[in-house]
């Protein structure tokens, strides 16, 4: 669609007396795309008021995950997070998140003044979000009238939760059910994608191939079509890469293909899951995406961190690090050479660490809250150290990124856990978006 009309329009040799600024000059680096960025001059759709080609290339999105209507972001599922809550939350201000959600739901909480109230999640041994407690869900949802619930399936470490059970209780309970699916946007390739949502938000460059950030809001309650849509043509660029769409358009062409290609990729996945190790363990479970090759490190005498950088010796760079396990992104452009590099490594690692019992000093908990988001990123704070800050009220969120899900949120209040729990991630290298201090309400 997009690609071939390009291809024809470069054919007929027009001067552009248009932005971008590049002007498919070849004076420029030429792996970078300057020759084929463009805007939206004659003829080729404008993405944040689409009726031409960016329409059919949505309609093929919504034919792809068998829902209604689709809207392409090319800022993201965070811009697709941030147009949706909005949408839905112009009266009625309470929403329920899992409290695993990632920051950019937060980020729509504090600037749309938000009531958030949170859905307890469960942690397995290693310490990685698994999934959701049912019953806090529907406890939750009797409560009160929420805006929406939102919640994340597949998770960056690919567990899926049962939306089937939480589609019927978001029903039952009358409120709008978010599915943010930025991990899963190639769930259909392995049968575990599942249309039981009103509006999901896919990221097709974590896991497809089109380029980084392209995305799209899947929509099944064909009532909040326009308005999300008003919505993201706010939060959007108003120029949208036609580089990253045309990426999108490639991936849509061949998306066909891409079963076949996960096919595979499994065989390499199945290679990988059967490598016989000693010390360290790789998780594969019914309910989790198994091209995210995830790696524990518990009961070893290394961390998630100390794993990657042994990688890193043997040139194999991961997605993420947390204290007891290694998260690795694998997907349909895989080679084998890779995966061979991989088994070799792991095998050498493995060979090379000793048994150690190790105490994860976590344990995760929702802390209480004493005022909105919205309030205490207003309010005035002084930046304290860590170690007096207990029973203070934060005035920031405290995270590792990636993932980018809260320890803390703002108005929320730090209790001794939650200070043990900044120091379990300090003490394993892992990156968190503060230093020894943290800003607390005056
Ligand atoms: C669970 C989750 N949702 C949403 C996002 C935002 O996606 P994007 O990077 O496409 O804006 C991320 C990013 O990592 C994420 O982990």
């Amino acid at each position: 669609m997009l690609n071939e009309k390009l291809d024809a329009y470069l054919k007929e040799n027009y001067y552009p007396f248009h932005m971008p600024g590049a002007k498919r000059t070849d004076i420029l680096r030429s792996d970078l795309p300057y020759k084929r960025d463009l805007t939206e001059i004659y003829g080729f759709d404008n993405l944040n008021d689409p009726r031409d080609i960016f329409l059919k290339m949505e309609e093929k999105i919504a034919k792809i995950y068998k829902v209604k209507d689709s809207i392409i972001s090319t800022n993201g599922s965070t811009c697709g997070i941030l147009s949706t809550i909005r949408s839905l939350t112009y009266e009625n201000k309470n929403i329920l998140i899992q409290r695993s959600c990632h920051k950019s739901v937060y980020n729509a909480i504090e600037i749309f003044n938000l009531h958030s109230d949170y859905v307890n999640v469960s942690v397995d041994d290693i310490g990685s979000i698994i999934d959701i407690s049912y019953k806090d869900l529907e406890n939750k949802l009797k409560s009160k009238k929420y805006a929406a619930l939102v919640i994340t399936s597949s998770s960056y470490e690919g567990y899926y939760l049962d939306l089937k059970k939480i589609y019927q209780l978001t029903k039952k309970y009358e409120t709008a059910l978010i599915l943010d699916m930025a991990h899963g946007s190639h769930s259909l390739l392995f049968g575990k994608y599942e249309n039981n949502f009103d509006i999901a938000i896919t990221s097709f460059h974590k896991n497809l191939s089109a380029l980084t950030p392209s995305s799209a809001v899947l929509i099944n309650d064909l009532s909040l079509s326009d308005e999300i849509r008003r919505n993201m043509a706010i939060f959007q660029t108003s120029s949208p890469s036609y580089v990253v769409l045309q990426s999108i358009d490639e991936m849509l062409e061949k998306f066909d293909s891409f079963y076949k290609m996960y096919e595979i990729l499994d065989l390499y996945l199945d290679d990988i899951y059967n490598i016989n190790l000693d010390k360290l363990k790789l998780i594969d479970k019914k309910n989790k995406d198994r091209s995210k090759i995830l790696i524990s490190t518990i009961n070893t005498n290394i961390s998630g961190e100390m794993l990657a950088n042994k990688l890193r010796e043997e040139k194999i760079e991961i997605e993420m690090a947390y204290p007891s396990y290694a998260l690795l992104i694998s997907s349909i452009f895989d080679r084998k050479e890779g995966f061979e590099r991989l088994k070799n490594a792991l095998v050498k690692i493995d060979r090379a660490i000793e048994y150690r019992n190790t105490n994860m000093d976590f344990s995760y908990e929702i802390p209480k809250k004493s005022m909105e988001i919205s309030r205490a990123i207003l309010a005035r704070k002084t930046l304290i150290d860590l170690n007096l800050a207990e029973n203070k009220i934060s005035a920031q969120f405290v995270y590792a990124y990636p993932p980018g899900i809260p320890i803390i949120a703002p108005g929320e209040i730090i209790s001794r856990n939650i200070i043990d729990n900044i120091k379990y991630f300090q003490k394993n290298s892992i990156d968190l978006n503060i230093d020894d201090r943290i800003f607390i309400l005056n």
